[in-house]
């Protein structure tokens, strides 16, 4: 066989050597160009629309060359994909948006800490991946809207919406039962984990509607499965978020949009640092489960499956990741203590 390529073939081979690492470097810096003018004119869809001709050249260059993820040219599970992360910055969210990344989706990182969505970004585009960082406070709806038309303008489309934002010490510190919960902390914890799961919804959705396809997963949590004392507004906030997957999941299906959630119990996010360096605290909180406490980490490969076109049948459904959590009864010998020699 002879192994000389034809004139032809060579000379498209030898083209490709050179045109293609040229628009990846093309790429990478008109991306950091529209990066910088994103953090410029973030607060306002004005900025967005400025953006409009960068965003224009940015993707035909992206999509005449490469994809700056795949840098060992294996396909991603999230390859083409874009994905809204709300509370990107810390815990389930940083965790899901790195590993989101990885699997070749372009992140947006919308967070109410600034600094902290602008690190995690950082570290996505360190390592290879395509992220942007944008300030959105979840219970602000016209900035949600903001957020989902800069997503577009930046990115084209929004394919996946994961939302993790949360106030863990306005939980931890000061929910409790209803009899002695304070009018204000039950307003702010609805305000954050319910009403902001409808402004997340309401407008990722529309978008989604209008591309006829889109793949919604939200954080909820095993206290709206398994009733704990003390946490009635959380429980009711999240109650509500867990119900709500499944109606607008069975609304949604029409146009081709999955809702879904994932339902972790413990976690040792950033805020639950404290306690789970208390021992007994970490002893406690342990009992209750039947493997080890989970990390972020551990959370985010749902996160992944649930975005991604292999969940492609599934939507409605509500996910326990809780190391056994809601699977047994504490680590109790309850059939010792039912067997009582008389
Ligand atoms: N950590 C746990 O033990 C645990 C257990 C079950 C469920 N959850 C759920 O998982 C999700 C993430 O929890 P986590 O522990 O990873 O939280 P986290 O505190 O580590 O991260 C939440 C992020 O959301 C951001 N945020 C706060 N308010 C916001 C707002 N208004 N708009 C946008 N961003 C905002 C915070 O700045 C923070 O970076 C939450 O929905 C939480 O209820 C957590």
């Amino acid at each position: 066989m002879n192994s000389t390529l034809p004139a032809p073939i060579s000379v498209i081979f030898g083209m490709s050597c050179l045109v293609l690492p040229l628009g990846r470097s093309l790429y990478v810096r008109k991306y950091e160009l529209k990066y910088r003018m994103l953090n410029d004119h973030s607060e306002t869809s004005g900025g967005a629309q400025a953006l409009a001709p960068v965003a224009t050249v940015v993707r035909i260059v992206e999509q005449a060359f490469v994809n700056p993820n795949l840098e060992d040219g294996m396909a991603g599970r999230l390859d083409g994909k874009v994905a809204i992360v709300t509370g990107a910055g810390s815990g389930i969210g940083r965790a899901t948006a790195v590993a989101y990344a990885a699997e070749g989706a372009r992140v947006v990182l919308a967070e109410l800490v600034a600094e902290r969505g602008e690190t995690v970004a950082a570290d996505i585009r360190s390592a290879g991946g395509t992220a942007s960082a944008l300030t959105v406070d979840v219970t602000d709806s016209a900035r949600v809207e903001t957020l989902v038309a800069q997503t577009v303008e930046l990115y084209g489309t929004v394919d996946v919406l994961v939302h993790s934002a949360a106030n863990v010490p306005l939980v931890n510190d000061h929910d409790a039962r209803l009899t002695e919960l304070d009018d204000d902390i039950w307003h702010r914890i609805i305000n954050l984990f319910l009403t902001g799961t409808y402004h997340v919804c309401k407008h990722a959705g529309r978008q989604m509607i209008t591309q006829r396809s889109g793949s919604i997963v939200l954080v909820s949590t095993t206290d709206a499965l398994v009733g704990v004392a003390g946490l009635d507004a959380y429980t009711a906030a999240k109650g509500g978020v867990t119900a709500l997957t499944r109606s607008f999941a069975a609304g949604m299906a029409p146009d081709n949009v999955r809702v879904n959630a994932i339902c972790p119990s413990f976690v040792s996010s950033e805020p639950q640092q404290a306690w789970l360096a208390d021992a007994t605290s970490h002893d406690t909180i342990d009992r209750l489960h039947l493997l080890p406490i989970a990390t972020p980490e551990d959370i985010a490969p749902m996160a992944v499956y649930l975005g991604a076109d292999e969940s492609r049948v599934v939507t409605g459904s509500v996910f326990p990741i809780d190391s056994g959590y809601t699977a047994f009864k504490a680590k109790l010998d309850v059939i010792s203590a039912m067997r009582v020699q008389s």
